[in-house]
């Protein structure tokens, strides 16, 4: 039996050393776990052996079963150290497959950028906090009553005219420009009222460079017992100053629109001509940017305050025609258009207006 066991470890250990020399890491497994199976398990070849002990003389017996047994631990422990030298084996192969080349240049990482409208608002209402306006959010979709017939544009009106509508109902639209937002604030606040809101508005009309059928404005509301067209004309020009550089000079002109009296365009002087004319201004040395007044009586009365008691101002401004110029971007549909190559460029600080002066001629 002693003969036995001894040809039966040294054909054991003979297989087991053959184990991964040969296949994958998996296959070198699953080989050594038979392995494990027939020769050291439940159902080996030394169960078997050690059933038979009982059978040989009884001074036979006990060499022959510690015979039995230290050679079936020799095998569990040769068994284990094959298990662990296959396993780093198969560390070493994941690690080197893994490795990562140091020397490779590395890959940049995709950033967002903030819109460039995104940007040109930011900057406007950066200007207006710093002369403690507050900004206010409100609706897209709007009723008539607000958008017009209370800013002092009834039904049939022929001013109506000037904003083309996308209705929704009789009664309800997209909001063709912000000035609704005057009257909602003016219902819910009492003067002295200092608010900016800032909202996407849309108009029924055809689209070329500067017209687009959805776009941006600004609007600026400032309501208090004394205020004057003079502190309309300062919080615009600083407002200018800020944003396009301390040089630049307003100009106010008259204007037409129902909810103010009197009315006014601001322009600022091109702040690429300086003012003798180019490309950008249309050869005028002047670019307009908004539209303002002070506010309308019946604007007052339509919000239950005394047009006697108050005075304010109002201004809307399209914040396309803003990052335009900011940005030197010469069609505002490029905005909407979404081509990443576009909008890689605006990162802040802003693209320089000189840019402007590049290709074109003045
Ligand atoms: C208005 O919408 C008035 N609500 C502005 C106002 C407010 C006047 C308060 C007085 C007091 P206007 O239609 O001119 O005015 O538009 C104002 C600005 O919005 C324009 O100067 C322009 O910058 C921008 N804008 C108007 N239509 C478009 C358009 N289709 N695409 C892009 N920007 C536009």
């Amino acid at each position: 039996m002693l003969d036995q066991l001894a040809e039966i470890e040294r054909a054991a250990l003979a297989e087991l050393a053959g184990i991964g020399r040969t296949g994958g890491p998996d296959g070198a497994l699953a080989a050594l776990d038979d392995w494990r199976v027939r020769y050291t398990g439940r159902k080996s070849v030394f169960t078997s052996i050690m059933r038979s002990v009982g059978s040989l003389s009884p001074e036979q017996r006990p060499a022959a079963g510690q015979a039995a047994n230290a050679a079936k631990q020799r095998l569990e422990e040769a068994y284990e150290r094959r298990l662990e030298a296959l396993r780093a084996a198969a560390l070493q192969r994941q690690l080197e497959d893994d490795s990562v080349d140091v020397t490779l240049p590395g890959r940049a990482p995709n950033e967002g950028r903030l819109h460039p409208l995104t940007l040109a608002q930011r900057d406007i209402l950066r200007a207006f906090a710093s002369m403690g306006f507050r900004p206010v959010d409100g609706p897209e979709v709007e009723w008539d009553y607000y958008n017009f017939t209370a800013l002092n544009i009834p039904r049939n009106h022929p001013a109506r005219d000037m904003w083309d509508t996308f209705w929704i109902t009789d009664d309800m639209l997209l909001r063709t420009h912000t000035s609704p937002m005057q009257v909602r604030v003016l219902e819910r606040v009492p003067p002295p009222v200092r608010v900016v809101i800032p909202g996407r508005c849309h108009r029924y009309e055809s689209v070329d460079a500067t017209h687009e059928s959805t776009f941006f404005q600004i609007e600026g509301l400032m309501v208090d017992e004394a205020c004057t067209m003079a502190e309309l004309k300062g919080t615009l020009s600083e407002m200018v100053r800020q944003l396009f550089g301390a040089d630049r000079k307003t100009r106010f002109r008259c204007d037409y629109f129902p909810f103010v009296e009197p009315g006014a365009e601001m322009s600022m002087d091109c702040f690429v001509c300086g003012g003798a004319g180019c490309g950008l201004c249309k050869r005028t040395g002047w670019i307009e940017i908004l539209g303002a007044g002070m506010v309308h009586p019946n604007v007052f009365r339509a919000v239950g305050l005394d047009p006697k008691r108050y005075r304010g101002f109002a201004f809307g401004l399209g914040i396309d025609r803003v990052a335009m110029l900011k940005y030197g971007v010469d069609d505002l549909r490029t905005f909407y258009q979404n081509d990443v190559r576009f909008l890689r460029q605006f990162t802040h600080p802003a693209v320089t207006p000189e840019c402007w002066d590049r290709g074109k001629p003045a």
